[in-house]
């Protein structure tokens, strides 16, 4: 199992008397599968829902429930699961036991641990949308936020209830990146980033197109560590298969023309851009408006040029920092510091397309950070993730540096 923001954090689990209490084997299952290890403590209405039993299989740990458990007693069991974690993740959380933690009642055990803890609470609420808009339930959410807690939004839809409101547990990765946020360090934080991912298409006739091998993988995960390190992230994306990241505001793209527009419309406002898209350098000079026949048909095909974005950036920018990305399959180095130098930017991303595990497509990378100042970064074979997050570190010293 490769390292993640999780592995070897301890994390107690409380699990609340919601229908949504199901989605929390799932979570312990995630957890443990990034590495982390699991205490569950479960209200006496969460126990109604799942059996500790299930819990106790999953997360391979005891499962804690009532507050005077006499076997428990000469532990201390609330001070005890307080000190030993690193987070308390509350999914889902009722009505009832945010009320409890909004005025400091502690009349079962996961109330009495959280006020006991001074390690990070992520609370995510599930509840009946009624519930969840009232203005009792708002405005403890707002008073357990002023304690510093964690709250995570609720997705909107259909509940068990049959009503549609806002009050359904968020998707795992919307959780997943609240508790990874608080594991990072937010030194992005009143940032404003531009990102962008992906191929371009350049239509042809309206079935066919031109592009290319680029998955999204990498510009996706530097947005998600954007995100994740506190800035404030527009994603601009050409066509991909991928789960856009979790508050992230996304812009999705075809051409290259579109990816120009959608760019420079947001340029001047940021204070970072990160152009990882391979955007395509030619578009046909036509597109037919029906499906081009075989018969009669010319087999050349003309090109225009399309705009270089990232030049156009270079030529305009002010204070910001600027990084782009070279893919290159021969000349590395030299390949990168040309355009460097050509597109005025502040760090270029050198990385190889040619190999299994790195460039289009794959999970991993290899690349070389090249800094306007000259200076020379080869990074190991990590997972786009931990190759986006090492990218940040560069960008934040550059920050540190003075934009
Ligand atoms: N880029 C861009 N607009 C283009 C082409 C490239 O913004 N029309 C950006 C890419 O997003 C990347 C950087 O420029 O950050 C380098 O792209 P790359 O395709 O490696 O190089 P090119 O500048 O296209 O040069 P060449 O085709 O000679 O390799």
């Amino acid at each position: 199992m490769l390292a993640s923001a999780l592995t070897g954090k301890k994390i107690l689990l409380g699990v609340c008397g919601s229908i949504a209490a199901y989605k929390a084997c799932d979570i312990v299952r995630n957890l443990r599968k990034l590495g982390a290890e699991v205490t569950v403590v479960v209200t006496s209405g969460g126990a109604r829902f799942v059996s500790p039993l299930t819990f106790a299989a999953l997360s391979a740990a005891k499962v804690y429930g009532g507050m005077f458990d006499e076997q428990d007693a000469h532990t201390i069991p609330h001070i005890n699961l307080a000190r030993d974690h690193d987070m308390i993740l509350v999914a889902p959380a009722t009505a009832q036991t945010i009320a409890r933690f909004a005025v400091g009642m502690a009349d079962d055990l996961l109330s009495a641990v959280v006020l006991a803890a001074d390690c990070p609470v992520v609370v995510c609420p599930a509840m009946n949308s009624k519930m969840f808009t009232h203005p009792a339930t708002q405005v403890n959410l707002t008073k357990i936020a002023a304690f510093g807690y964690h709250v995570v939004q609720p997705d909107s839809g259909l509940m068990a209830c049959k009503e549609e409101g806002p009050g359904r547990l968020p998707e795992w990765s919307v959780i997943l990146s609240a508790v990874e946020k608080v594991f990072t360090p937010q030194d992005l934080a009143g940032k404003r980033l531009l990102i962008t991912a992906g191929p371009t298409e350049e239509p042809l006739d309206p079935v066919r197109y031109l592009s290319n091998r680029s998955s999204g993988k990498m510009g996706y995960a530097l947005a998600r560590a954007a995100m994740l390190r506190g800035g404030e992230v527009v994603l601009v994306s050409g066509p991909c298969n991928l789960e856009p990241p979790a508050n992230v505001e996304l812009i999705q793209v075809r051409t290259a023309q579109e990816m120009y527009g959608a760019v420079l419309s947001h340029f001047d406002d940021m204070d970072i851009v990160v152009k990882c898209a391979a955007v395509s350098d030619f578009r046909p000079a036509r597109c037919a408006p029906e499906k081009l026949k075989k018969e009669g048909a010319d087999v050349r095909l003309e090109l225009a040029a399309n705009r270089d974005i990232l030049r156009a950036l270079g030529e305009r920018k002010k204070s910001q920092i600027l990084v782009g990305f070279a893919a290159e399959s021969e000349n590395h180095l030299e390949e990168g510091k040309r355009k460097l130098a050509a597109k005025n930017l502040d760090m270029i991303v050198v990385n190889d397309i040619q190999g299994e595990t790195t460039g289009f497509q794959s999970d991993t990378n290899k690349v070389t950070l090249v800094t306007r100042g000259g200076e020379i970064k080869e990074l190991e074979l990590l997972t786009k993730e931990q190759t986006a997050m090492a990218i940040f570190d560069e960008v934040v010293a550059l920050v540190g540096g003075g934009m």
